[in-house]
C-alpha cells in the first residue's frame, strides 16, 4: 500500500526537476511487494534474484533484507552482490554465506573459475567441456546441471543457447560423479516472459525423468549441505503489466505447486531465479522533450533517451514501453525519436504495425517531461553511451 497523501506522478515530476532527465525512478516498496507476492504464492521456494534484470545496488540490498539469495552470471555481478550484502550480515555471521549465490551461467571464463574457487561456489554446467574446465580451475564447486527445456512462446528464447539435452543429461551426471563432484540438482529456464505455462510443466516432467534415470544408475543427486536435491525452476515468471490479458502469476504458481508436490519427493529443495517479475513494474523512466518537428506530415518529438539508452529493452528484451504525458489533453498520433544521430533510434515510429504502435500524446512543448512505466527490468542494464549520451540517472524511492 502506498502511504496516504503520496502522489506518485507529483513525486516523479519533482524528482525529474531536481535530478534532471533522463532519470529512472525505482520504487523499492514495489520491489518488496513483488517479493512478498512471489513468496506468498510459492511458499518454501527460495528466491535467487537474477541480478542481470536490474543490478542497482539498492535493489540488491533491498532484496537481501527481504531474505533473497542471488543468481549471478558474471564475475562483476558476483562482486556486486558480495560487496553489497557482506556488511549487512549480522556480526556473528561475518563470514559470507556462499549458498546465498548461484553462479547460473553454464559457460564460464577460466579466470572467473579461478576467482570463484576459494568460495566453494554453487555453479551451473550443461556440457562436457565445461565440466573439464570446472574440474581443472574450480574443483571446490558444487554443481547444478541445466537442462534444455521448451521455450515455446516466451519473449526471450534461451534454449537455443543453453541446456543439456535429455540424451546427454545422464552422461553428464555420471561424468561429474566420476570426477569427484557432487551434482546437487537440476535447473532449467523456460524462456523469459513466459506466458505459455506448458513450458514449466514439460520442464518439471523432464527433471523428474532425469532424477529417476540417475537414481537407476545408483546416483542420488543431493545438496551437500542440506542433503536435499536442488530443483531450480529458473526465471521466466511473466510481468502482467506489459500487456493486457497476460496470464496471472497466481494461476501459474498454483499449478507449479501442484505438479511439484505430485511428482517430487519431500527431499527436494526448490529454488527459483526470478528477474523481471521482481523489478519490472518498480521502474519508471522520466525523459524530456528536447526537440520537435513535423516529419512526413506528423508531429515528431525528440527525447533525451532512446534505443541506445534505457529503451534498449525494446531491442534486446522485445518489450515496448508506452510514453505518457503528465497532463491531460486531446491526444494525437506522433513519432518519438531518441537523441542519437541514428535513424534506427526511434522509440515509437509512426507506423500502422499493431506490433509496434506509434506514440499517442497531447501536443507537447519543448522541455516538458514524459514518463514510461514498467521499465525496471532489462532496460538500463543493457543501455550504452553511444554517441556520448550519458545513461539515465537512478533514483530509488523508499516510501
Ligand atoms: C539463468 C537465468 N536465470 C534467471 C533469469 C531471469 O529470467 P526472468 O527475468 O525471465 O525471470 C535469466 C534471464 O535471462 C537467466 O538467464
Amino acid at each position: 500500500m502506498e502511504k496516504e497523501g503520496y502522489n506518485r506522478l507529483e513525486t516523479l515530476q519533482k524528482i525529474a526537476h531536481q535530478q534532471g532527465t533522463p532519470v529512472m525512478v525505482i520504487d523499492l516498496e514495489q520491489v518488496r511487494r513483488n517479493y512478498r507476492r512471489f513468496q506468498k504464492n510459492l511458499p518454501g521456494v527460495q528466491i535467487y534474484y537474477a541480478v542481470k534484470a536490474n543490478p542497482a545496488p539498492e535493489v540488491v540490498r533491498t532484496l537481501y533484507q527481504m531474505g533473497a539469495s542471488f543468481d549471478v552470471a558474471s564475475l562483476p555481478e558476483f562482486h556486486l552482490v558480495r560487496d553489497n550484502i557482506k556488511h549487512l550480515l549480522p556480526q556473528e555471521q561475518q563470514e559470507f554465506i556462499w549458498d546465498k549465490i548461484i553462479y547460473a551461467h553454464p559457460v564460464k571464463m577460466i579466470n572467473t573459475l579461478h576467482e570463484l574457487e576459494p568460495f566453494k561456489p554453487l555453479v551451473v554446467y550443461d556440457n562436457f567441456d565445461e565440466l573439464e574446465k570446472i574440474k581443472k580451475h574450480c574443483p571446490s564447486a558444487g554443481l547444478v546441471l541445466r537442462l534444455e527445456v521448451p521455450n515455446e512462446g516466451s519473449a526471450v528464447n534461451l534454449s537455443s543457447k543453453f541446456g543439456a539435452s535429455q540424451e546427454d543429461a545422464l552422461a553428464l551426471i555420471v561424468k561429474a560423479n566420476e570426477a569427484g563432484f557432487t551434482v546437487e540438482g537440476l535447473s532449467f529456464h523456460v524462456g523469459s516472459q513466459c506466458t505459455n505455462f506448458t513450458n514449466y510443466h514439460q520442464a518439471l516432467s523432464l527433471c523428474a525423468a532425469v532424477f529417476e534415470a540417475a537414481e537407476e544408475k545408483g546416483i542420488t543427486l543431493g545438496n551437500s549441505r542440506t542433503g536435499r536435491r536442488i530443483l531450480d525452476i529458473g526465471g521466466g515468471f511473466p510481468v502482467e503489466e506489459y500487456s493486457a490479458g497476460a496470464p496471472r502469476f497466481e494461476v501459474l504458481a498454483e499449478n507449479l505447486l501442484k505438479q511439484i508436490q505430485a511428482i517430487f519427493s519431500e527431499e527436494i529443495e526448490v529454488i527459483a531465479e526470478p528477474g523481471r517479475f521482481l523489478v519490472a513494474n518498480a521502474g519508471t523512466l522520466i525523459v524530456s522533450v528536447i526537440g520537435r518537428a513535423f516529419r512526413h506530415g506528423k508531429i515528431a518529438y525528440y527525447i533525451d533517451d532512446g534505443l541506445y539508452g534505457t529503451f534498449s529493452g525494446q531491442v534486446f528484451d522485445h518489450q515496448l514501453y508506452t510514453l505518457k504525458s503528465f497532463r491531460d489533453g486531446p491526444g494525437e498520433i506522433c513519432t518519438i525519436f531518441g537523441p542519437t544521430c541514428d535513424g534506427f533510434d526511434t522509440v515509437s515510429p509512426n507506423t500502422n504495425d499493431p506490433q509496434y504502435p506509434p506514440g499517442y500524446l497531447p501536443r507537447m512543448e519543448l522541455g516538458e517531461f514524459l514518463y514510461a512505466e514498467n521499465m525496471g527490468a532489462y532496460t538500463l542494464a543493457s543501455a550504452s553511451n553511444f554517441n556520448g549520451f550519458p545513461l539515465a540517472k537512478v533514483v530509488c524511492l523508499n516510501h
